[in-house]
């Protein structure tokens, strides 16, 4: 490297640091009011802006009403995502709205230093709907995470005795469980955790849907083991479903060997999978229920995790804790979408519709099988796999694709696209986003010229050594 060009650049990345101008409260240079700007225009203002940490399909949200998204220019979409399914019960829900607003006005935070009159019925709320002794709030989904790992180990020192920094968590490949680095710790996803290192330690990893392999680890390391931390059905790995009887034999095995079985039902839970929790379906109780997302309505981050006394209390005060967990406005809130998934029976809608989505999807299938490779999901969390040896194109050109025929939904991986609409949405909506889909198979697909990717070689995750996604 030239050492003068490199001495320059330094120079100028310290003085950028040192003599950066701040110029709080003034409008910025060339700054443009947002209501009345143009989608382009402020996606160039986030681009230039903001942390490049996403990837988005190019549209701008201005405005939403149930399965209904406007962009600044009046245009209007379909939602196939609900903001990885936090927006189950419909975007700005008049009753949740509701709940929102009369909360707003009367108080909104007390932080737990003090006690508040909403937070201690959202807790007797969301325990008694679940079924659990106790509740622990937080805001975010990783946030809650975080709290049931800490919880599980905290128990296994408190309960099982675990010598000092000894505690293990087992979880699952493919597995997302959000972004702080003890979710990324726990995760299988290169581009989550490369560069981030290093990550917790007293973790062990195994196939998900593999009982024979987890018992094996129960079997070896039970005694140091606290919790089994997983997704009843993986959402960001592409709606993966384990093999029937998988969760019982989870259930089973957490019981003999005395190890926690967490559930994280963030993304799977409140109705999205076609039941309550995705658990339901084999009608398991896990020792720890996580949720967030839809808890909030889509309207403030709210999570939580459930447990029962002989786990919750082994945390003591001071212990854990989150300036914003249980503010009366996010429970308000998420008493109002507790409310709506029940008297909607949004876990009932979200079967019978998600049956007739699949329908529809099934025939798309057999009209392209050399595209579509597959088609699963429960409820309405289903995801299309296509085929990466024939599809000329990546499945986020596809979404490009259906955003040009007003359907938006988002890739995970290069080849699956989820379709995980607002639980809200009707017959004829779903029609139109599978019609969508159609098109863009049939006739967008044979114009799309783009030279097909080379197969790049597969590169075997960093924590399990798996060619996951391949
Ligand atoms: C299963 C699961 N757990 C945790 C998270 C993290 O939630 P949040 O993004 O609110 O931190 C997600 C988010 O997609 C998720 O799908």
């Amino acid at each position: 490297m030239n050492s003068m060009g490199a001495t320059r650049r330094n120079l100028h990345c310290l003085l950028s640091r040192v003599c950066r101008k701040r110029s709080y409260g003034a409008q910025p240079q060339g700054g443009t009011s947002p209501s009345s700007s143009s989608s382009q225009q402020l996606i160039n203002l986030e681009y230039e802006y903001s942390a490049h940490n996403y990837h988005p399909v190019p549209i701008v949200f201005s405005q939403a009403k149930g399965s209904s998204i406007w962009d600044p220019e009046g245009n209007k979409y379909l939602d196939f995502l609900s903001a990885y399914s936090a927006v189950n019960q419909g975007h700005c829900h008049p009753k949740i709205m509701k709940a929102l607003q009369e909360q707003a006005e009367k108080l909104t935070l007390s932080s737990r230093a003090f006690y508040n009159d909403k937070f201690p019925v959202f807790a007797e709320r969301l325990t008694s709907m679940f079924g659990y002794d106790m509740v622990l709030p937080m805001n975010t989904g990783a946030e809650g995470v975080e709290t049931a790992l800490k919880l599980a180990r905290k128990w296994g020192y408190v309960k099982k005795k675990f010598s000092i920094d000894e505690a293990i968590i087992v979880s699952c490949c493919g597995c997302f469980h959000g972004r702080t680095l003890a979710a990324i710790s726990m995760s299988c996803d290169n581009e989550a955790i490369r560069g981030f290192g290093p990550l917790l330690p007293g973790h062990l990893k195994v196939d998900f849907g593999d009982i024979t392999a987890l018992e094996k680890i129960f079997k070896e390391s039970g005694d140091q083991i606290a919790g089994f931390l997983f997704e009843p059905i993986q959402g960001e790995a592409g709606v993966i479903i384990p093999p029937d009887g998988y969760l019982k034999a989870v259930r089973d095995l957490c019981s003999k060997y005395n190890i926690l079985m967490i559930a994280d039902e963030i993304q799977s839970g409140l109705a999205r999978s076609g039941r309550m929790l995705a658990s339901d379906w084999e009608e398991v109780r896990p020792d720890m229920v996580i949720l967030g997302k839809a808890l909030g309505g889509g309207v403030i981050p709210v999570s939580a995790v459930l447990a029962d006394k002989e786990v919750m209390l082994c945390i003591q005060p001071g212990e854990h804790g989150s300036t914003f967990g249980g503010n009366p406005l996010a429970s308000a809130v998420a008493i109002a979408s507790l409310d709506v998934i029940r008297d909607e029976k949004l876990a009932e809608r979200s079967a019978h519709l998600g049956e007739e989505l699949r329908q529809h999807l099934f025939k798309i299938q057999q009209q392209f099988p050399n595209y579509v490779k597959e088609v699963r999901g429960r409820g309405l969390f289903n995801a299309v796999e296509f085929d990466k040896t024939a599809l000329p194109v990546s499945a986020y050109d596809i979404c490009l694709k259906m955003k040009e025929r007003g359907i938006l939904a988002k890739p995970t991986h290069d080849t699956i696209v989820r379709l995980t609409p607002p639980l809200s949405i009707s017959s004829n909506e779903l029609q139109e986003g599978s019609k969508a889909l159609h098109d863009v198979l049939e006739l967008d697909l044979p114009k799309m010229r783009k030279p097909k990717p080379a197969d790049a070689p597969a590169t075997p995750c960093h924590r399990c050594g798996r060619n996951l996604y391949g």
